[in-house]
């Protein structure tokens, strides 16, 4: 098997060149991933997260990996005015938006039972809001484009629920509503809307989920790893790479004739027919 990294920087042209990408949530894990993946394909990347420190880190790890264009900005999605400098500092970087990267953190684990109102406002601001915000803000830029492409990484929890994540499970489906409607109202902009759904993935918030889980079940980390990984048909945790690949694909010129559309990358997790 390939090593993860060699995903990137394949040699199929993408059409990515000097295209300008904001990659939401993107220190760590799969946003950095994608960000990884879209500057090998020459694309120019904003990366953003709130933790300056490992902002930086990552963005020069981009920037040195690839010879990449990077801006990092540190910001917080949940706030109106974070979003609005990324995208405008972008601009007034490189002059327009072409593709979007909609990413966060994910909502607190917990029942029905755990959940008071101001959950439900956090979770609905983290996960669906800064994406209705992140749009509004690039779209005026796609527009004037003459296309763009968005892609908003969610969950497989909107195809099949999670146990303990019930925030997760209802709020990630407005999302799903949402960029469904969006592909619509704005293919006459040429803009592409796609969601992508990752199922287990070594990132640090799967670290957490499989420690709480650990804990819950009384058996080790790697024990819990091993439960987790027997569960999923191709046999073993996903690679944030391996959703990466699917962000960029789902970003490119390759992809141009794809949109409203939900991709699981999970490794068969998910046994729905569609
Ligand atoms: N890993 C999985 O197996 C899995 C599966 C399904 C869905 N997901 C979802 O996929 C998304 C990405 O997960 P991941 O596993 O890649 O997470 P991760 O490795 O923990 O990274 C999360 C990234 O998001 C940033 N972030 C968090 N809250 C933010 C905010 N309010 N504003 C800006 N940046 C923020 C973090 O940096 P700062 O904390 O410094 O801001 C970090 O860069 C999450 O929504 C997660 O729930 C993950």
């Amino acid at each position: 098997m390939l090593e993860a990294e060699a995903l990137l920087g394949g040699h199929m042209d993408l059409g990515l060149k000097g295209k300008v990408a904001i990659v939401a949530a993107s220190s760590k894990g799969m946003g950095k991933a994608a960000a990884m993946g879209l500057a090998a394909e020459g694309a120019r990347v904003t990366m953003l997260a709130r933790g300056e420190t490992d902002l930086g880190n990552a963005a020069q790890e981009v920037r040195e990996r690839w010879r990449a264009e990077v801006l990092a900005v540190p910001a917080d999605v949940t706030r109106y005015d974070d979003v609005k400098r990324v995208v405008r500092e972008t601009v007034a970087r490189w002059g327009t938006v072409n593709i979007l990267v909609s990413n966060a953190g994910g909502p607190p684990p917990g029942v029905f039972d755990d959940m008071d109102d101001a959950r439900w406002q956090s979770a609905f601001e983290l996960n669906l809001l800064s994406t209705v915000r992140l749009v509004r803000e690039v779209l005026p830029h796609m527009r004037r484009a003459g296309g763009g492409a968005i892609i908003n990484l969610q969950s497989i929890s909107v195809k099949t629920p999670v146990d303990n994540l019930i925030l997760s499970n209802s709020i990630r489906s407005g999302v799903i509503g949402l960029a469904k409607s969006l592909s619509l109202e704005l293919a006459k902009d040429r803009i592409r809307v796609n969601n992508v759904l990752p199922g287990l993935i070594m990132t640090d918030r799967q670290r957490q989920m499989l420690t709480v889980w650990g804990q819950r079940l009384g058996k080790s980390f790697e024990e819990t790893k091993r439960l987790r990984e027997a569960e999923v048909p191709l046999g073993r945790i996903g690679d944030p790479e391996d959703v990466a690949g699917m962000i960029v694909f789902l970003a490119s010129d390759r992809a141009r004739y794809i949109t409203g559309v939900t991709v699981q990358v999970d490794g068969g997790l998910v046994r729905s027919i569609m």
